[in-house]
């Protein structure tokens, strides 16, 4: 669009409109008749009033001419940050929802996600699901695969293809007494670790306490320290879960014990649901710089329990939202904003007194709040320079839209078929070329 000025890369594409983000002082801030600039290495390069036009075309470089103007009833937003799914498990999201945790993953989940072994369905499988996560406006997600490398492998490389931000977490799990096939040895599980993880975006991913070793847990931790990695897991989502944790491992205080004995729980690590932590266990989370990924849908569906995310956030533990497909029959992050608030009424209804989440609260938490939970918020999260334009361009009055347009001007309820575009890092990767 226009040559450098001095040492820093030229202005790509500049859009005027309204910007809708989060900063850590505000959960909801509304910029009017914004400038936004992003540099051809897809960061944002200056963000301005719509006044200072020929200013910054003059001390950016750009012409005024090229900008891009939004209409009336668009706005953007920063892309969402899906900090919990299962990749395997969106080939049967929305079915199977009759069973608590335990028995779910045993007559469900370890079944289907035995067959990921065969790469073309893998590729199948996965190249829905991060198509369906982008259109729905999942700029950067934290994915669980399965046990097999190669499969997951070719999971990182299908999000890359498509230009979603992912990381990609191999499966590591040495106990299955249900699907006896769908286990790897201590010593595999460790091997396969090591071969995935310089070949993508890696998350060392212990399925959960149930499911590893103390070798394989005090391993994988290993691992994660000596490579800084990121590590997710699951922690407390149901209360049947946590009593099994409690005979397995009687030498640990609590669950949370269990991982920060194994070196699992570090300013990297992103653990799913804590519905049933303590708060001596929060405490441990905010002294290790661990996060909570909340996902309310599974939460209900699977009748897990509810996560109090007011004593989350009173506790000053980073927290972020997660679809956690399948447990969560829904691959939108828009439900998970609207699922943590319904959680958060319910939690109001049976307490007067709760603090009930606001839902300027719930959206920074589906966009800087999740980019916070997995250490992201140097480079996505919302608008800030020098970060990434990871960005929704939504259009209420879209016309495939569930809003009519005679009622632009009323309350509205948009779903995600009012997400036109979506960016990231400035390129455009929805819709699909
Ligand atoms: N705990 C261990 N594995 C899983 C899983 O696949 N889904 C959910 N929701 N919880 C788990
Ligand atoms: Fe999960």
């Amino acid at each position: 669009m226009a040559s450098s000025q001095g040492s820093s890369p030229a202005i790509a594409h500049v859009y005027r409109g309204t910007f809708v983000h989060s900063t850590p002082h505000t959960a909801l801030q509304i910029l009017e008749d914004a400038l936004l600039g992003v540099d051809t290495e897809g960061k944002i390069a200056f963000i301005g009033k719509g006044e200072e036009l020929n200013k910054l075309s003059q001390s950016c470089g750009f012409s005024p001419s090229e900008v891009i103007q939004l209409a009336q009833h668009e706005f953007f937003m920063p892309g969402m940050v899906d900090t919990h799914i299962h990749a395997p498990q969106y080939s049967y999201a929305g079915t199977a929802l009759d069973l608590p945790l335990l028995q779910w993953l045993n007559t469900y989940t370890f079944p289907v996600e035995s067959r990921f072994k065969d790469l073309e369905f893998a590729r199948s499988v996965y190249t829905q699901v991060v198509k369906r996560t982008l259109r729905n406006g999942t700029t950067t997600a934290c994915y669980f695969a399965t046990i097999h490398t190669d499969a997951s492998l070719l999971l990182g490389k299908i999000t890359n293809d498509f230009g979603q931000r992912a990381l990609v977490g191999k499966v590591c799990m040495d106990i299955n007494n249900a699907v006896k096939h769908y286990k790897e040895t201590s010593e595999e599980s460790q091997e396969e670790t090591c071969r995935w993880y310089p070949l993508v975006k890696p998350v060392v991913t212990p399925r959960f306490a149930l499911s590893c070793s103390a070798d394989l847990l005090e391993q994988l931790g290993a691992i994660a320290k000596n490579n800084n990695l990121h590590i997710q897991s699951h922690i407390s989502e149901t209360i049947e879960e946590v009593n099994v944790v409690k005979k397995l491992f009687p030498d640990s205080e609590s669950y949370t014990d269990v991982y920060l004995k194994h070196n699992l729980l570090t300013d990297k690590t992103v653990m799913a649901h804590g519905c049933h932590l303590t708060d001596e266990e929060l405490a441990l989370f905010r002294e290790t710089g661990a996060s909570l990924s909340h996902c309310p849908n599974s939460n209900i569906s699977l009748c897990s329990g509810m996560l109090n995310v007011r004593n989350v956030l009173n506790h000053k533990v980073k927290l972020g939202l997660g679809t956690d497909v399948a447990g969560g029959y829904s691959a939108s992050m828009l439900d998970a904003v609207r699922r943590t608030l319904d959680t958060s009424k319910v939690l109001t209804i049976q307490e007067p007194d709760y603090c009930t989440l606001s839902f300027e609260e719930v959206f920074r938490l589906a966009t800087l709040g999740g980019s916070q939970a997995l250490s992201m918020d140097d480079h996505t999260g919302n608008f800030e320079v020098g970060k990434d334009f990871d960005a929704l361009r939504v259009n209420v009055a879209a016309p495939e839209g569930p809003i009519d347009l005679v009622q632009v001007d009323e309350p509205k309820v948009c779903d995600d078929r009012n997400i036109v575009e979506v960016y990231v890092a400035g390129r455009k990767v929805v819709p699909f070329e």
